[in-house]
């Protein structure tokens, strides 16, 4: 059987409310996610979250008044529109990546969980630094589901969709080879059951 667009499962997801339950089981690495980033942050900036789901990112980063500008982008109708039934004044868009550029770039591009449904995540990165982000600006990228993290490793075959398997050592390398300076390599949110978010920070 033909493997799913990832997008076509969350939007199931989000049709039998199940985008709340990611936004809980993903909330503690974002938190420590966003203390990394430095939010809230004494400075103005713009932010996009890609991959946004329901949007809940973007909120709790709006949430931030030094926060001018924040925008989500997801390729799934429903993520989407539940993101503008809940958030009207919000700005999101629906777009298929990588082929979508948002219209201006950012200080910070935030994405969790998102970046290994694509086949080549090494270039998407590459893309965030020459295309999305302003001079100075960070990326920020959490991931569950790579090579260390073993509980991880059946997640394609269960829900049947392309998963890229990156070590730790690999994604470094991807985010170095992209041109990001300053880059730190975390795992967030660990339990006794649970290795962490493998966090990936660089600046432009
Ligand atoms: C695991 S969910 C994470 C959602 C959100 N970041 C969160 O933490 O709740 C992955 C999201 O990525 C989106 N997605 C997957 N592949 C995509 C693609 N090629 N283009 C745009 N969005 C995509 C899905 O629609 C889904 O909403």
């Amino acid at each position: 059987m033909s493997q799913r667009d990832a997008t076509d499962v969350f939007s199931e997801w989000a049709e039998k409310g199940k985008d709340k339950g990611m936004e809980k089981g993903h909330a503690r690495s974002v938190h420590a996610m966003l203390k990394l980033a430095g939010i809230p942050r004494n400075e103005h900036y713009s932010a996009i979250d890609v991959g946004c789901g329901n949007g809940w990112v973007c909120r709790t980063i709006a949430e931030d008044k030094m926060c001018t500008h924040v925008v989500g982008v997801d390729g799934s109708a429903q993520m989407i529109g539940k993101a503008h039934a809940i958030d009207e004044q919000g700005e999101y868009h629906l777009a298929l990546l990588p082929d979508w550029e948002p219209s201006q770039k950012f200080d910070l591009v935030h994405s969790m969980e998102f970046l290994y449904y694509l086949h080549d995540p090494q270039t998407m990165l590459k893309v965030f630094y020459d295309k999305w982000l302003n001079d100075g600006g960070m990326l920020i990228v959490g991931v569950d589901h790579y090579l260390e993290n073993e509980d991880s490793l059946d997640w394609s075959e269960a829900l049947n969709v392309h998963m890229t398997t990156l070590s730790i050592e690999q994604w470094k390398t991807a985010i170095l080879e992209a041109g990001f300076d300053e880059v730190e390599i975390h795992q967030v949110g660990k339990k006794e059951d649970f290795i962490g978010t493998l966090v990936l920070l660089g600046k432009k």
